[in-house]
């Protein structure tokens, strides 16, 4: 990744900000890749998004070792979301995401997707798919509105609750 990318926001996501708060423009969030640092902050937000996959600690760092995609959203050096993802045989995959609740629905999450597509792109994926709880409407509309679509469902794949999994992909080519 060849630096950090700052998020242009819309002026409908400008609109939505509380007069209370700084302005959302002068918030600029930006995208950079892992650091060993970030695995606590990582996990925090894991532990406050229960619809991502709740990995160990330490497999951030043991992603980001073994070559994986590894992103980090942040404003003012605060973390403030990730994405996990790998690419093999053309293909990649989300393996992880999640946002700070208290920044979500500003246009984070579409800046570490659309980094890790382009990073994918960077190591010839043609096409990204994710599977994804079918409870977990807010994601599908996420991924819906990046052009992801439904390709398969997989029954009973999640446990703990049990629950199928909607695979959903997008070519990249
Ligand atoms: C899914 C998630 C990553 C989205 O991140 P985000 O930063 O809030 O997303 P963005 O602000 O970039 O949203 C872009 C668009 O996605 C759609 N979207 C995002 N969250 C949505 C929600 N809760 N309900 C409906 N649509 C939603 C909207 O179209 C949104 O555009 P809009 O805000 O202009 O309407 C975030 O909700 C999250 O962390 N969820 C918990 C973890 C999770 O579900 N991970 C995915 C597991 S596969």
């Amino acid at each position: 990744m060849s630096g950090a990318r700052t998020l242009r926001l819309s002026r409908k996501v400008r609109r939505k900000c509380p007069e209370s708060e700084p302005p959302l423009e002068i918030m600029p969030f930006k995208v950079r890749p892992y650091r060993s640092s970030d695995s606590e902050a990582v996990s925090q937000i894991c532990r406050q998004s229960p619809e991502a996959a709740q990995w160990p600690k330490e497999s951030y760092e043991q992603a980001h070792s073994s070559g994986q995609i590894v992103l980090i959203a942040v404003l003012d050096a605060q973390v403030c979301g990730f994405l996990i993802a790998r690419v093999s045989g053309g293909e990649a995959e989300i393996l992880n995401t999640a946002i700070d609740p208290a920044h979500r629905r500003k246009g984070v999450g579409s800046l570490l997707l659309t980094t890790a597509i382009s990073e994918a792109q960077v190591h010839n994926a043609k096409s990204i798919y994710l599977e994804v709880r079918e409870s977990n409407r807010a994601a599908i509309s996420f991924y819906s509105r990046h052009g992801f679509v439904k390709t398969a469902e997989r029954r009973g794949y999640y446990s703990t609750p049990t629950e199928n999994a909607v695979v959903m992909k997008k070519l990249t080519a």
